[in-house]
């Protein structure tokens, strides 16, 4: 890790005269890139980047191995597979799979997989056990019930990474009331360690970092 709490492979650059997070790999979504192979990591654009630009304590170093819910068409799975180990990338909807394909065509520790992550079962063959980290962005119903199931995946000392989207609970209801409930949910199966509303980068989220009980 370095000194400003960052994941080691995770540095401040600046880009158009701009201080911005960057991991160095290829570029995936048009995002600038420095000469030495630095590609600003869009924070408005992916919530563990937003979790990291408001200094939470993650707990990643750098090297570690990762579980990804929800990898989209990868955009933030792929910084982190510029700084992590073994990362298994999870996401059940077949198109934006296959731009994840691409993504991971340039990158050997990365490894997609379509599936759904409300049965892990149907990967559990695949993913080690023991991971570091289980990063979770499922904008889904039954969030925390997605993370419990997870669990199995993550070592004892292990964090969970989660985003919670309030309007994929319930668009009705009031953000708080819906994170008042993920997080009571959670504690079934997780010691909650941090909490931060992500609003500057993504309206009604909230970022969890917690770790197994
Ligand atoms: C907000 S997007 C993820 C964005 C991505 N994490 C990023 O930052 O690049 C949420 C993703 O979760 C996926 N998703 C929703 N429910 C899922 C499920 N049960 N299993 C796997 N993926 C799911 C959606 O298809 C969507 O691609």
């Amino acid at each position: 890790m370095s000194d400003d709490g960052l994941p080691t492979g995770v540095e401040r650059r600046t880009f158009d005269g701009r201080e911005r997070l960057s991991t160095q790999g290829p570029t995936v979504y048009g995002e600038p890139a420095d000469a030495d192979g630095w590609r600003a990591w869009d924070a408005s654009r992916s919530k563990l980047g937003g979790m990291l630009e408001l200094g939470m304590d993650t707990g990643l170093v750098g090297g570690e191995t990762v579980l990804y819910l929800g990898a989209a068409a990868g955009t933030t799975v792929s910084h982190v597979s510029d700084f992590a180990g073994p990362t298994y990338a999870v996401e059940f909807a077949p198109r934006p799979v296959r731009d994840l394909v691409g993504v991971a065509e340039d990158r050997d520790n990365l490894f997609p997989l379509l599936k759904d992550a409300r049965d892990p079962e149907s990967y559990a063959h695949v993913v080690e056990s023991d991971v570091d980290c289980l990063v979770m962005d499922v904008a889904t119903r039954g969030q925390a019930t997605v993370a419990i199931r997870n669990r199995q995946f993550l070592a004892d000392d292990g964090r969970l990474l989660m985003a919670v989207k309030a309007r994929s609970e319930d668009v009705t209801a009031d953000p708080d009331d819906v994170f008042d409930e993920v997080l009571a949910d959670l504690e079934s199966a997780y010691e909650i360690l941090e909490t931060a509303r992500l609003d500057r980068f993504h309206a009604d989220h909230l970022g969890i970092v917690a770790r197994p009980k």
